[in-house]
């Protein structure tokens, strides 16, 4: 059964390296026949409004169904003073438990350098509290981001690494998917008295 991924390009930049990457992923989604067809939020191309919002039937109201029928998201992170991206935190303001409740998802660290790991130990320890999104304890860091995932063949050893290291990690993502489908129907996540997390 095809899988609905859902990859979150987190910079606010238009033309970012986090949207690159996630569109090289997207295809190895398709490649590895683990989703047909993955869709994109590019939060720099489609950008939510610093929370608070004013109008939530706006840009957020695309991202939230493109969210809410994901069975598993992608969440790529450029790392901007050794912190997450605002973009990316914002969008955890926007989004809840019904976007994400109890899916998983693959963070991927994304670094013009050898960072790549601050915003993934941030998210890890913040964003997931109230809308419950299950990070997997694998992730991805792609280092030196702009000489890698840039066409169709691998360029070198470090490129051909890091393609291989996606497949595996987007393999695992899928399994967990799969695996996680059933799990959303047995958890009460309407329970008014517990709507945020501890
Ligand atoms: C404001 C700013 C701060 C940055 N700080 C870091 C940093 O602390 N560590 C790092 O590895 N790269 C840093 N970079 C470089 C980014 O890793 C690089 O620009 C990467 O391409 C960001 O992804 P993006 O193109 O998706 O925005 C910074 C970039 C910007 C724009």
């Amino acid at each position: 059964m095809s899988l609905n991924i859902v990859l979150i390009a987190g910079s606010s930049r238009a033309n970012s390296q986090s949207a690159k990457v996630a569109a090289f992923l997207g295809q190895r989604l398709q490649a590895l026949d683990i989703c047909s067809a993955p869709r994109l939020i590019d939060l720099g191309r489609a950008p939510l409004p610093l929370w608070p919002a004013d109008d939530l039937n706006g840009v957020w109201a695309d991202h939230a169904q493109v969210l809410r029928e994901a069975d598993g998201v992608v969440v790529l992170a450029p790392e901007w003073h050794g912190m997450a991206a605002p973009a990316v935190k914002n969008l955890f303001m926007f989004a809840g438990y019904k976007e994400l409740g109890h899916k998983p998802a693959l963070l991927v660290g994304i670094s013009s350098g050898q960072g790549g790991a601050y915003p993934l130990s941030e998210l890890r320890a913040s964003s997931y509290k109230n809308n419950r999104v299950c990070y997997l304890p694998e992730h991805l860091i792609v280092r030196y981001v702009e000489t890698v995932m840039n066409s169709s063949e691998s360029q070198n050893s470090d490129d051909l690494r890091i393609r291989q290291r996606a497949d595996w990690t987007l393999e695992m993502l899928g399994h967990y998917a799969q695996a996680m489908l059933p799990l959303r129907g047995l958890i009460a996540m309407d329970n008014a008295e517990f709507a945020n997390g501890m």
